[in-house]
């Protein structure tokens, strides 16, 4: 069965389309056939990616065909994706995904359309991975609920737990309001960590020691000028610099999320803090309230 993540925090700026495309092509370069979908309008995902930003069918395409038609469209024969590499599909996103939060607002299980769309493309793919917008909208609500699970990078700094709750939030109410009662998260990546910084150290304890049993600790990304420098080229930092500390931060991401996964037997070495077992949201919300109040304490 093809897995579906989404990488979601509403904060803006925390490395979820460098994450979303670095572990994209990691998993590609193990044999895994990825699909990318851009669900930003902002169309990050698909200038990294190295895919046009203009004139050509996207992922707003398909949830417009699906809207006007109540049909999945044939994204393949409707040129709707794109090849980035080995393994590796993205279906694109432009500005004009801006005007779908609207449109979606009045059709009929409007939570679904994003899972409805994507459905027939399934059988050619073994990992999807969906990049969302920084926001907790109806965008973000349809990337939940098509997806098995969530990673969710995080920065940390100042709030970040805060921001953290306010996510794991919405994920309850997702499985709460039956949208997706199976919705897991498959764990927190610490990004653009900083270790120089005694507030930064200071913050991702707390989150480590207050919520790492329930949602694993995946693994960090340090700062580092080559996953920008990657992303102004259009190309995966584990194809840009592949030896770089970034892209092999992310391929042991990668081993540990796909042995959760079932996708590959597990990596001989171990990953960060351990990627097993299911966080329960509601649990991981009262976790990080205390988090929230340590952090502002450190603060
Ligand atoms: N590990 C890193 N080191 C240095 N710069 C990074 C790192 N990760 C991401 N960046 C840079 O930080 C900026 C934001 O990253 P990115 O676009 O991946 O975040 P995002 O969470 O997707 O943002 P948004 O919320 O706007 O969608 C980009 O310019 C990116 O190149
Ligand atoms: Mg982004």
């Amino acid at each position: 069965m093809t897995m579906i993540a989404c990488i979601a925090n509403q904060k803006g700026g925390t490395s979820k389309t460098s994450t979303t495309l670095a572990l994209g092509a990691a998993c590609a370069e193990r044999g895994q056939r990825v699909l990318l979908v851009d669900l930003d309008p902002q169309a990050s995902l698909t200038a990294a990616a190295g895919a046009p930003l203009l004139g050509r069918p996207t992922v707003y395409t398909a949830l417009s065909h699906y809207l006007a038609h109540d049909e999945a469209p044939d994204l393949a024969a409707g040129g709707m994706l794109h090849p980035v590499s080995a393994g590796l599909t993205l279906l694109p996103s432009s500005i004009d995904l801006a005007a779908a939060e609207m449109e979606l607002v009045t059709a009929v299980r409007r939570e679904y359309i994003l899972s409805e769309v994507l459905a027939p493309a399934l059988d050619d793919y073994d990992l999807v991975l969906i990049d969302c917008p920084p926001s907790l909208g109806l965008l973000v609500v349809n990337a939940l609920t098509a997806a098995r699970e969530v990673i969710v990078p995080v920065v940390p700094e100042y709030l970040a737990a805060h921001g953290l709750q306010l996510l794991l939030g919405s994920i309850g109410r997702i499985r709460k309001n039956k949208l997706n009662p199976r919705l897991q998260i498959a764990g927190i990546i610490f990004t653009m960590v900083d270790n120089r910084t005694t507030h930064g150290r200071a913050v991702a304890e707390e989150i480590r020691g207050s919520i790492g049993r329930q949602a694993p600790i995946l693994g960090e990304v340090k700062r580092s000028i080559k996953v920008a420098e990657a992303a102004a080229a259009g190309v995966p930092i584990t194809a840009y610099a592949a030896r770089s500390d970034s892209a092999l931060a992310y391929g042991q991401i990668a081993d540990g999320l796909l042995a959760r996964w079932g996708l590959r037997p597990p990596p001989p070495a171990p990953v960060a803090s351990g990627v097993a077992g299911a966080a329960d949201a509601d649990a991981l919300a009262a976790a990080t309230a205390a988090a929230t109040a340590g952090a502002v304490a450190h603060g």
